[in-house]
């Protein structure tokens, strides 16, 4: 049986070799409180052999997510392939999220705490320099460790959906893959 997940890597590591730069990242789309749809760009990361985003959990993205539904979608223009992929969600060891957020660059570090002491991350602030300033006076824990609100995600796809746009006939290939307890379900859909 095709194995739905090693197509979607195999894809992007095409991609990726193809100097891609949206081979390293999704769209995550998410639902709100009020039923409405939210969407945003976001890298996808390989984390022990499985698919994974980080955030911060002051984020609106983070009280979506325990909703318990999402969906990312990946499109990839060196080789005009689109992946949509129904997940679900697994938290990661907060250890590894703070292993790596040491390579974080500066200022996302110091929005990390200031998210966590000042105000969530996507709230209101006066004006981009007024941040700016604030961020320059905001004070940052000594050792410089994470906060308990950077948090990461492994994405457990349950339907993978890939959408061939190079196809020869110019007939677009598209194929859908489910999950189920003996593997994926292939199903052949009209583009
Ligand atoms: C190329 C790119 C990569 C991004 N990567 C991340 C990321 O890995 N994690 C993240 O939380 N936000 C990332 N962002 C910012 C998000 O798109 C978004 O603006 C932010 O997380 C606020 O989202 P929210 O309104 O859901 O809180 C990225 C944005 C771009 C354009």
């Amino acid at each position: 049986m095709e194995d739905a997940l090693a197509r979607f890597h195999q894809d992007r590591k095409r991609a990726r070799d193809a100097g891609d730069p949206m081979a390293a990242l999704c769209v995550l789309a998410t639902v709100d409180g009020s039923g409405f749809p939210q969407a945003r760009t976001l890298v996808l990361r390989d984390l022990h052999d499985r698919l994974a985003l980080f955030m911060n959990a002051t984020s609106p993205k983070v009280a979506q997510l325990q909703l318990g539904s999402a969906a990312i979608c990946v499109y990839l223009p060196s080789i005009q392939i689109q992946y949509r992929c129904a997940v679900g969600l697994e938290a990661v060891d907060p250890a590894v999220v703070a292993e790596s957020w040491h390579l974080r660059p500066p200022m996302p570090k110091t929005l990390d705490w200031f998210y966590t002491h000042v105000q969530p991350q996507s709230t209101r602030v006066a004006s981009h320099d007024a941040l700016h300033s604030q961020l320059g006076e905001f004070s940052l824990p000594d050792p410089l460790v994470a906060p308990h609100t950077a948090v990461g995600y492994y994405l457990t796809p349950t339907m993978i959906e890939r959408l061939d746009l190079a196809m020869p006939t110019g007939l677009h290939d598209r194929i859908r893959w489910t999950r189920t307890s003996h593997g994926w379900q292939k199903d052949q859909l009209t583009p």
